[in-house]
């Protein structure tokens, strides 16, 4: 990997996207400077879904429009695979088109973005390519060797970021980098067992060589449903991350800092799908427990990290919990009902809800317009979604 010596590309900001659609770095900036319509108040985060099927991403869209949210919809490229039948790449087309269409109708704006992946390889860096013209924001996923399960070298990853900026900031498209390695299972082909902090006298070289406007230190998340001990609160690292931020500001206070890892275990879900189990037999006793079982991120944790620059902040697992909480519960519902639309609403009503709730925390309403609902009076309730 030769070292970038010229200097970064900035973002261009002249680029246009299609109606009501945005780098995700000029979205989340806004966010850090907690700009809502033409007043400027309290920061807030955008959380990043993760959207894997046409549904959610309409599930997503109803979210921000009923709260005149931002909107940050992310891809993995597994996520990719699945709308492609297999052909990220043709996954890439179609959702991005669909995701066009919505936009152009939207009353609010909204970024995509090409979450994890192996993109080391050739047919990774098409996908990375790909997603350079089609999205509005990138990652590049460079931090850990998967193969080897290590960390990249700091200049090989610094190396591939480049690789990444000098393609995408010259037509508008933002990227994230990542520096330090998180633990857990996010997309198939980049799982990790073990995990680092991202050291503060590596960021200042990372952020200055790679040109990157938003970045993902690793501060103590970790992806997935189990992010620590059973009955144990997960604690971050946030002096950490306020020693990064500091780092980041001194370069540039545009920078983004992204949590991965950031979903919460709502309690009304874990016990909603818990009856739900208990309902459906005497069987189930393991999956009982491995719901029990489930650790999130606190929330306390999370608008820790919020205020400390964190304006990204990733949210899956928390929703694919709230869809299958939803399904077990459409089964004992009604398992005779042959409808497949009434399903497709009782999981995606109550995935809307849960992205409702977590935009409501964030702060993430009356960006664009003012909210449809009482977001003081929202109650998240799987009974009644
Ligand atoms: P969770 O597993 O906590 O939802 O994190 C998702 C994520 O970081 C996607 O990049």
């Amino acid at each position: 990997m030769s070292k970038p010596y010229a200097a970064p590309p900035k973002l261009n900001r002249e680029r246009r996207f299609p109606d009501n659609m945005q780098a995700a770095h000029a979205l989340t900036l806004k966010a850090k400077r907690g700009a809502r319509g033409n007043r400027t108040g309290k920061g807030y985060a955008l959380p990043a879904f993760n959207v894997t099927t046409y549904q959610g991403i309409d599930s997503a869209f109803t979210a921000y429009e009923t709260l005149g949210s931002s909107g940050l919809l992310a891809f993995s490229n597994s996520a990719l695979k699945h709308f492609g039948s297999g052909d990220p790449l043709l996954g890439l087309e179609q959702v991005s088109a669909y995701v066009e269409r919505k936009a152009a109708r939207s009353s609010v704006q909204v970024a995509t973005h090409l979450d994890h992946g192996d993109y080391i390889g050739e047919s990774g860096r098409k996908v990375v390519q790909g997603a350079v013209h089609l999205l509005t924001s990138v990652m590049a996923d460079n931090s850990t060797d998967h193969a080897a399960k290590q960390p990249t070298p700091l200049e090989d990853n610094i190396g591939y970021t480049r690789e990444v900026v000098n393609m995408a900031h010259p037509v508008g498209v933002s990227v994230e980098g990542e520096l330090g390695v998180l633990a857990g299972e996010e997309d198939e082909d980049t799982k990790s067992d073990f995990s680092t902090y991202t050291r503060p006298e590596d960021l200042a070289q990372f952020l200055k060589e790679t040109g990157v406007l938003m970045l993902a230190p690793t501060i103590g998340t970790m992806h997935g449903p189990n992010k620590g001990k059973p009955g144990h609160k997960v604690k971050l690292n946030i002096p950490l991350a306020h020693e990064l931020l500091k780092v980041a500001n001194s370069i540039n206070d545009e920078i983004i800092f992204v949590a991965h890892g950031a979903s919460t275990r709502y309690e009304e879900v874990v016990s909603y799908a818990v009856d739900q189990l208990g309902k459906l037999g005497s069987g189930n006793g393991e999956m009982i427990q491995a719901w029990k079982d489930f650790v999130g991120t606190d929330w306390d944790q999370i608008q820790g990290l919020i205020g400390a620059g964190f304006c990204k902040i990733n949210t899956d697992t928390e929703n694919r919990q709230t869809f299958l909480a939803a399904l077990l519960g459409a089964v004992t519902k009604n398992a005779a009902k042959i409808d497949i639309r009434w399903y497709d609403n009782q999981m995606w009503n109550a995935v809307t809800a849960s992205y409702i709730k977590k935009l409501i925390m964030a702060g993430n309403h009356g960006i664009w317009h003012e909210p449809k609902i009482d977001v003081d009076k929202f109650v998240f309730d799987l009974n009644n979604t």
